[in-house]
């Protein structure tokens, strides 16, 4: 059975592309038959996947709002997993959508001659909530966070999870947060390894942090420059065997496991965020830039949200 996974997060520059591109590049290094979808205007994974999004006569755009057919745009890749590639026209599609029927299920159903052909689908999400990242939410059964080991990036993934629990009720009762990967982690700065411990603390309880974090490296930017996955570009650099492993748990944590993430409704248990340790400089640099002189910034009041249909 096909697994259906995006990778989201409205924070901009969390490594959601380079998610996407790594983890695909693994699974289909293991054997795996993989789709990436790129559902963002922006086309990035297009670029990063050795496609220049400007030249594209037909794409995700004409999919969504034409019916096009996904075979007309299908793009096989030279690492191994296919393609479905955007550029800025997918822009205009967040505003044609909406005067369109079943506009949250549009990528469900471009996906779904193909769900026979792949084992996995990876989608890329757009730093927004809009319709589009509805449409991923809505066609998905898991969905991946990075976030990055900074403090303020924690505060994004409070949003997206309240918005993951309303999908969930309203549009897709499959949705469970399959894990929380923490990304661009500075091995040199105290500052990196207090935010991975403030991810475990914040969210560790409620849903599954992965166990590997990915590390800043600039080898990440060149090999997007390059149009390669890491795995392809740098295959010693470290970052290549932690996507690797990223890839062999996503396996392991199907959909109907008990590996498998929490629905994100749980997100009403969640506390207010951590505060950040007063007795270290970036703690202080912390309070300075988050909080100012106004005292600690808490959480908006979390929605109660009905049960979906399968508790
Ligand atoms: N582990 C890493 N180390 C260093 N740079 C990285 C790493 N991962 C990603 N980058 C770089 O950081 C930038 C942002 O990454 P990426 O495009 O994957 O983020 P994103 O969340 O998809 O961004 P957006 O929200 O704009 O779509 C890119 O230049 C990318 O090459
Ligand atoms: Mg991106």
């Amino acid at each position: 059975m096909v697994r259906v996974i995006t990778v989201a997060n409205q924070k901009g520059g969390v490594a959601k592309t380079t998610t996407v591109l790594n983890v695909a590049a693994a699974l289909a290094e293991g054997g795996a038959r993989v789709l990436m979808v790129d559902l963002d205007p922006q086309g990035s994974l297009t670029l990063a996947s050795g496609f220049a999004p400007d030249a594209l006569e037909v794409s995700l755009y004409d999919g969504l709002l034409k019916e096009v057919p996904a075979e007309a745009f299908l793009l096989p890749t030279a690492f191994g997993p296919d393609l479905l590639p955007s550029n800025v026209d997918l822009s205009l599609a967040e505003m044609e959508l909406i005067n369109l029927v079943a506009r949250e299920r549009r990528v469900a159903a471009l996906l779904a001659p193909l769900r026979d052909r792949y084992d996995w689908v990876l989608i890329d999400s757009q730093p927004s909530l809009g319709l589009l990242t509805i449409n991923a939410l809505a066609a998905c059964d898991q969905v991946l966070i990075p976030v990055a080991c900074e403090y303020l990036s924690l505060r994004g993934v409070e949003v997206l999870l309240r918005m993951m629990g309303k999908v969930r009720v309203r549009l897709n009762s499959r949705l469970r947060v399959v894990g929380i990967l923490p990304t661009l982690y500075d091995t040199r700065t105290r500052h990196a390894r207090e935010s991975l411990e403030a991810i475990h603390r914040h969210f560790g309880g409620e849903y599954p942090v992965f166990p590997q974090v990915v590390p800043r490296s600039i080898r990440f930017s060149e090999a997007a420059q390059a149009g390669q996955p890491i795995l392809a570009f740098a295959p010693g650099n470290p970052g290549t065997e932690v996507y690797r492993e990223v890839a062999a748990e996503l396996a392991r944590r199907a959909p109907g496991t008990p590996e498998e993430g929490s629905p994100p409704g749980a997100l009403r248990r969640l506390g207010p965020l951590p505060e950040p340790t007063a007795e270290s400089d970036a703690g202080a640099r912390w309070k300075a830039r988050v909080w100012g002189t106004a005292g600690p910034m808490r959480n908006l009041p979390p929605k109660q949200l009905k049960p979906g249909p399968d508790g």
